[in-house]
């Protein structure tokens, strides 16, 4: 049975959480582990009544990154206001809530705090009990939403701060098969998107200039790890870094779309032969994905062609790839990796 008893903080009345509760549960949600605010309500894991989501894209453009002390400030100016427009959006009374639950970590702490502490308040206030939950594995729970997805499945989750391969097995029981040895997906995405000029948030922006690029301009670098299904992206950075250099000193110009469209080329093919390679190691025929960097056009063009080879293929909604909170609730109801103490501190790195 997948269900667990959690306790109400003030009158510690005991209230059950899980998939085979067979009353509808209701969870709201708050995230704000790194430049977005944002609080949703979810209805059994997979039917989204609201999901708000404030962004600060707009003041770290200007730093051309998150800037850690001015995104804590600016969940603290919206959280607020992400609540209440969660519950107008929804028409969900407080009352009507099973449970809250909050992202812990991984994340900026400063910011974690805000929304975490958010969440204590109105579990104290209304007396709900607390769920805490993990952002990664919230970021693979957000294939649950709109669909009727079960485990088993190979993960691919690619975010700004995490690149991992993750065999889930049943709704709780996961295994992390391999991860990058240095840079994450994302952060790969926006180095490279730095050095060819592009605004902050780099990834998509280079998503957006690498199709009208030829892929097979310049041959970028694969690099070789020690484990099965790790990634390094630090030396494709390096040879993307010397490439422009080199371009710009012989042509005097850099052909931005082509080196952009090669680079993407490079990564997603790795990430995409690892991937297949879990997949056919364990004879798993589901493949989902997970994290802002699941949002890419080519990462889906890759894996969404696996469908003709008898994969079912899962990847979130655009607005629920990038950080949101209707996966925290997602998480929350699916219970895998729940802390549930009021005490528990939020943590940066897994
Ligand atoms: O999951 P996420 O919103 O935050 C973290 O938990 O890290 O992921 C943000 C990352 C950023 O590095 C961003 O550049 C990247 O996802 N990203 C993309 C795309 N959309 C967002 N990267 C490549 N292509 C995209 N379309
Ligand atoms: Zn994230």
């Amino acid at each position: 049975m997948l269900i667990k008893e959690f306790k109400t903080p003030l009158s510690g009345k005991s209230v059950f959480v899980g998939p085979d509760s067979k009353e509808d549960i209701t969870i709201m949600a708050i995230e704000s582990s790194c430049d977005e605010t944002a609080c949703a309500i979810v209805k059994n894991g997979r039917e989204v009544l609201a999901n708000v989501v404030a962004s600060q894209i707009k003041t770290h453009q200007q730093f051309g990154g998150v800037v850690p002390e001015v995104a804590a400030r600016e969940h603290l100016e919206s959280i607020n206001l992400v609540i209440a427009e969660a519950f107008e959006q929804s028409g969900v009374k407080p009352d009507e809530l099973t449970a809250i639950a909050a992202t812990v970590g991984p994340g900026l702490v400063g910011s974690l705090l805000v929304g975490l502490n958010a969440a204590k308040a109105l579990a104290v206030t209304y007396d709900k009990p607390f769920i805490g939950v993990n952002h990664l594995n919230a970021h693979v729970c957000a294939n649950y939403i709109d669909t009727e997805l079960k485990p088993p499945m190979i993960a691919l989750l690619i975010s700004g701060g995490h690149t991992q391969i993750i065999k889930v097995d049943s709704y709780l029981e996961q295994e992390i098969l391999g991860e990058t040895i240095d840079d994450a997906t994302g952060e790969a995405y926006d180095k490279v998107a730095r050095l060819l000029g592009l605004p902050y948030p780099g990834g998509l922006n280079l998503d957006r200039m690498a199709p009208s690029g030829n892929p097979k301009a310049y041959i970028l670098p694969q690099a070789k790890v020690d484990g099965r299904y790790d990634f390094s992206f630090s030396g494709l950075k390096t040879a993307v870094l010397n490439l422009t250099r080199k371009l710009e000193k012989e042509l005097g110009y850099i052909p931005k779309e082509d080196v952009a469209a090669s680079f993407q080329e490079c990564i997603t093919s790795t990430l995409f032969k690892k991937t297949l390679k879990a997949a056919e190691d364990f004879g798993i025929k589901q493949i989902v994905l997970g994290g802002g960097v699941a949002a890419n056009s080519e990462i889906r063009k890759k894996f969404f062609s696996l469908e003709d080879k008898g994969y079912k293929i899962f990847a979130p909604a655009m607005k629920y790839c990038t950080d949101n909170a209707a996966m925290i609730a997602s998480s929350a109801y699916f219970l895998a990796n729940t802390m549930d103490s009021l005490d528990i501190e939020v943590f940066s790195r897994c």
